[in-house]
């Protein structure tokens, strides 16, 4: 191993998400098949013990990438240095908890995580925030790291993006490497938008193969916005292994780069565009080089995508009024 190794932290390392993405980190998948890591594992006291046990197991796996672990219940030693952060870990809503709980919960979490960030993690810092409610927890942590730069807080709706491809893939029959140019706008919960009017399948536009305006506003698009609930009402928790499969793919488009031709969808940081607030993170679709993102300009955005970006938009901005109504941000 010649490379210095990338120093990658994971929170909520022994939940079922972490469980599914720590050995595919471990593997070279995140950054690369060439690319040495030493994983940070950040858990609760109480779940030390497990995540202590996951690191176990990684150690018996023996990947040839792993340059250590290390598992701590302490948020600056874990952030201390770290290149990549993936924040998983988060306060799922109990029964009798309404949003405001929720939102007030995770701020105890995301509030220290971002301080932590901007006090110890590396210059060239990524954050990708999975746990829920994902967007509003990154505005939060973000707002708690005023030295890191704002593009580097970023929240994952790359899962929808995947979904998206899928169901349009079955509806055309065409495999899910003919797709591409989905679109994910808002925010990761029911209210986002998936868009295919950008979409391409095999180089022709998505919405013109499809021809079908019914499935789209009835079928496809509640299926990808309200599939992480079908997979709770199967399954009988979360979707996990498909969610660590999607912040693969997010951190390695974002350091690695879309491919010619493509996009991908990340909740980012808003400089205005398409008349999302400034400073929300909100889904776009993006491209990413040279380990940057940025927001594809220039889409024309007609009445019913409008409609729907907006409500969207307007989920997040009470998301970010609740939050900063408790003083979260
Ligand atoms: P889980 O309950 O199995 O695991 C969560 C883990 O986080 C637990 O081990 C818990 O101890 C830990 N944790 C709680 N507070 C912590 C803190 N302050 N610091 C460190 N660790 C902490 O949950 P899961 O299935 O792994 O899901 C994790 C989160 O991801 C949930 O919020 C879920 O809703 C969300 N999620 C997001 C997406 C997405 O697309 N953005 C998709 C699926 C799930
Ligand atoms: C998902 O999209 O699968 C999850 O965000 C659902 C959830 O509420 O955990």
């Amino acid at each position: 191993m010649t490379r210095t190794p990338v120093n990658v932290t994971v929170t909520g390392a022994a939940g079922q998400i972490g469980y599914a993405l720590l050995f595919r980190i471990a593997s070279g998948q995140l950054l690369g098949a060439d690319v040495p890591v030493h994983l940070r594992l950040l858990e609760i006291p109480q779940a030390v013990k497990a995540a202590e046990g996951t690191a176990m197991e990684l150690d018996d796996a023996a990947f040839p990438l792993l340059a250590g672990i290390d598992v701590t219940d302490d948020a600056k030693r874990a952030f201390d240095g770290t290149n990549v952060a993936l924040l998983v870990g988060a306060r799922p809503r109990t029964k009798g908890m309404e949003r405001g709980d929720l939102l007030e919960a995770n701020g105890g979490i995301f509030k220290p995580q971002g301080e932590a960030i901007n006090a110890g993690a590396a210059d060239d810092v990524r954050v990708l925030v999975v746990g829920n409610p994902a967007n509003t927890n990154a505005l939060i942590a973000k707002s708690h790291a005023p030295d890191v730069p704002a593009d580097r807080f970023t929240a994952m709706t790359r899962l929808d993006h995947n979904r998206a491809i899928a169901q349009l893939s079955k509806k055309v029959q065409a495999p899910v490497t003919d797709i591409k140019k989905v679109a994910i706008w808002g925010n990761h919960s029911a209210t986002q938008y998936p868009d295919i009017f950008h979409a391409e399948v095999a180089g022709r536009n998505a919405a013109e193969v499809v021809n079908d305006e019914a499935w789209l506003r009835d079928t496809f698009i509640p299926t990808v916005a309200k599939r992480g609930a079908a997979i709770i009402e199967a399954r009988g928790a979360s979707s996990a292994a498909s969610a660590a499969s999607a912040a693969i793919d997010h951190v390695y488009t974002w350091v690695n780069g879309t491919p010619e031709g493509d996009w991908t969808s990340m909740a980012v940081v808003s400089d205005g565009s398409y008349g999302v607030p400034e400073g929300l993170i909100s889904s776009f679709p993006v491209v990413a080089k040279g380990g940057k993102w940025e927001i594809v300009q220039g889409l024309e955005i007609d009445d019913f995508s409008r409609e729907r970006i907006d409500a969207s938009v307007r989920e997040l901005e009470e998301e970010r009024d609740a939050v900063r109504g408790l003083g979260l941000i």
